[in-house]
């Protein structure tokens, strides 16, 4: 269900909005695109590239951090390969670039991947920007490294996961690795399990009046939150997006990543090298294919 409209005949239907703001069933899927939409992809992009908000990337500080770290730790040599997975502008694909690795970027916003080849074709730079949704790759032995960096791991079914882990398995040659970040569940989730609504005139959701109903729902037996936004148009078409988060704890990755064939090689409470702590708000994740 991507649009519903809530005004039938002249009349509000309310019965179909108190449906919407239902509790739904663990991982329904929202309105699709998401990350594409021309006017939500817009305003990601300019997160992304904002330096003083952490809504779409880290600060560039703590991109300059990773990046340095990743490629000292990991032994990054020129000419090594490296696939970003939702690279979003290139933040981290152009520093690795810079670094003379050879880096290939996926990402499945337009937008972004338009910036991002601009970019690098101001710097220079030789990056393989590629518009693609993660969950197709076909790549066989390619990679030394994958990375999955700020908590895109923490957006997936145990399902889409597994298929996800299994296409990023196939496309890292023998020993290669797969460093990513999540969640755990002393992750500060805003308005956890709350109700708010908002007016705008021109906002992230909507470029025209739009309202939008914010619920927060926790799934608390399967460390699961849901962000649920309810977005009404002036003309009473309605879209539901969800943005689902699964934390984790060292445990339950470390299960996952065995059952998909991959090593628990390290865990930090970064990817910058910082030593992992029991109440860490986020796990940095190396991990081998074995
Ligand atoms: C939280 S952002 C992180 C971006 C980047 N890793 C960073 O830290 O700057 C997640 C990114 O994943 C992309 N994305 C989400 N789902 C995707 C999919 N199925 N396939 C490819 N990219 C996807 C989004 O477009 C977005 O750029």
């Amino acid at each position: 269900m991507d649009r519903v409209s809530l005004i039938d005949r002249g009349t509000l239907r309310l019965d179909a909005l108190i449906e919407l703001s239902q509790k739904p069933s663990l991982f329904e899927p929202g309105a699709q695109p998401f990350w594409d939409d021309p006017h939500i992809s817009e305003q990601m992009l300019a997160a992304h590239l904002s330096p003083d908000t952490e809504a779409a990337s880290r600060k560039s500080e703590a991109i300059d951090r990773t990046v340095s770290w990743l490629v000292e730790h990991l032994e990054l040599t020129p000419g090594d390969t490296v696939l970003d997975l939702g690279c979003g502008p290139g933040l981290y694909s152009a520093r690795l670039s810079e670094r003379q690795l050879d880096v290939t970027g996926i990402d499945y916003s337009r937008r972004s991947i338009a910036y991002a080849k601009g970019r690098a074709e101001e710097q220079g730079l030789s990056v393989k920007y590629v518009y693609r949704d993660f969950l197709t790759l076909d790549y066989d032995s390619e990679f030394d490294l994958a990375l999955q960096i700020y908590g895109e791991v923490n957006a997936f079914s145990p399902d889409n996961l597994d298929h996800l882990l299994s296409r990023i398995h196939r496309a890292l040659k023998p020993a290669g690795r797969f460093v990513f970040d999540v969640t755990t569940q002393r992750h500060d989730r805003d308005g956890k399990s709350t109700s708010s609504w908002y007016a705008a005139a021109n906002g992230f959701w909507r470029p025209g009046h739009h309202v939008v109903l914010q619920h927060g729902f926790s799934y608390p037996e399967h460390a699961v939150h849901l962000d649920q936004f309810i977005v009404i148009e002036q003309s009473g078409e309605t879209s539901v997006y969800r943005n689902w988060f699964v934390d984790y704890s060292l445990e339950s990755i470390r299960a996952v990543l065995e059952r998909n064939s991959f090593r628990l090689e390290s865990t930090w409470s970064d990817l910058a090298g910082t030593p992992h702590q029991p109440d860490s708000e986020w796990i940095g994740v190396i991990a081998q294919k074995s």
